[in-house]
C-alpha cells in the first residue's frame, strides 16, 4: 500500500509533525517541502486560543521556504495520522500553486510512508497563480 520515495523529505515531514502544536483539536499535521534546487523545509501546525489564528503546517513549511530565499517547489509531503487521507485545506491548496507547476507532486502520507501521490494541476485544478495577473 504504501511507498517512501524521498526517506529524507518524508522523515522530515515526520519530525516537523511530532512538533505540531495543536491543544485544541489534537490534529497533528507536518509538511516538508523539497525545492527544484534541492533544499529542504518543513513546518507544522500552530494553533492559537483564537482558534481562527491558527496555522496550518504548509503555511509553515512554505514561510520557512520563502524566508530562505526559494520559491520553486519541486515536491511536498503532507503527513497527518487518521484513516482519511490528510490532503491541504483550500487556503494551502492556493499557498503551494503560488510556488509550484502543473506537473509539482504533492504526496499525502501516513506514519507507514505515503498513501496518494498527485499532481498540483489534481490537486487543485483551473487554478488562479501569478500568471492571471499578466
Ligand atoms: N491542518 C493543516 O495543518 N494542514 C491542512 O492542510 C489541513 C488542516 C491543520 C489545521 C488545524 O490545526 C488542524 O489541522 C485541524 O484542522
Amino acid at each position: 500500500m504504501t511507498q517512501i520515495i524521498n526517506k529524507a523529505l518524508f522523515d522530515l515531514a515526520v519530525q516537523a509533525m511530532n512538533k505540531a502544536y495543536v491543544p485544541y483539536s489534537n490534529f497533528v499535521v507536518g509538511a516538508a517541502i523539497q525545492t527544484v534546487t534541492g533544499e529542504l523545509y518543513s513546518g507544522c501546525n500552530v494553533e492559537n486560543a483564537s482558534y481562527p489564528e491558527g496555522t496550518c503546517a504548509e503555511a509553515g513549511a512554505i514561510a520557512s521556504m520563502v524566508r530562505d530565499g526559494q520559491t520553486q517547489i519541486d515536491s511536498i509531503y503532507v503527513i497527518g495520522k487518521g484513516e482519511q487521507l490528510v490532503t491541504p485545506c483550500g487556503g494551502c491548496r492556493q499557498r503551494i500553486r503560488e510556488f509550484s507547476t502543473p506537473s509539482t507532486m504533492i504526496h499525502i502520507c501516513g506514519p507507514e510512508g505515503i498513501k496518494k501521490s498527485m499532481t498540483m494541476e489534481e490537486l487543485l485544478p483551473f487554478s488562479f497563480g501569478p500568471d492571471n495577473l499578466k
